[in-house]
């Protein structure tokens, strides 16, 4: 099923960290996709982590940290950080390919009115 709007990408993130047995509650981020508006989210950065870290670039999930997080891609091969959620298990591909795909869709909102 397609990621639709914020909301649905928010429950699809915490749903899948619940199924994997992870939790991010320990984490310096804590579980930001979950408590950040939709504007922190698509417009801002890691809260906790960094100033410049960008979480999403919209309409580009290849260079969105949120996805090299969960492919453990770019700075999160061990150097920098670690492979999210840090220590696993790992997110499947088909999960970071639905996660992707609303990325590259500009992270549609639900919102007719602003073309999502
Ligand atoms: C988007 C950029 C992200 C950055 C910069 C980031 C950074 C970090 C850092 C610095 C830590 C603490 C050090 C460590 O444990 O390695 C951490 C821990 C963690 N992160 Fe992330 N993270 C990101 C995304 C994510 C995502 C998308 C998830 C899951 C969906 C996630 C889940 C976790 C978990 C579960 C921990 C460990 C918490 C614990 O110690 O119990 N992170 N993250």
């Amino acid at each position: 099923m397609a990621i639709s709007n914020y909301a649905d990408f928010q429950a699809f993130v915490s749903d899948t960290m619940a199924k994997l047995g992870a939790d991010a509650e320990f984490a310096p981020h804590e579980r930001f996709w979950s408590t950040l508006s939709y504007d922190a989210f698509t417009q801002g950065t890691v809260p906790g982590i960094s100033e410049t870290v960008r979480i999403v670039t919209p309409g580009d999930a290849a260079r969105s940290a949120f996805i090299q997080a969960l492919k453990g891609e770019g700075m999160f091969t061990g150097s920098d950080f670690r492979r999210m959620p840090a220590g696993g298990p790992f997110f499947s591909d088909e999960q970071i390919a639905e996660i992707a795909a609303w990325i590259d869709a500009f992270c549609p909102n639900g919102d007719p009115a602003a073309g999502a």
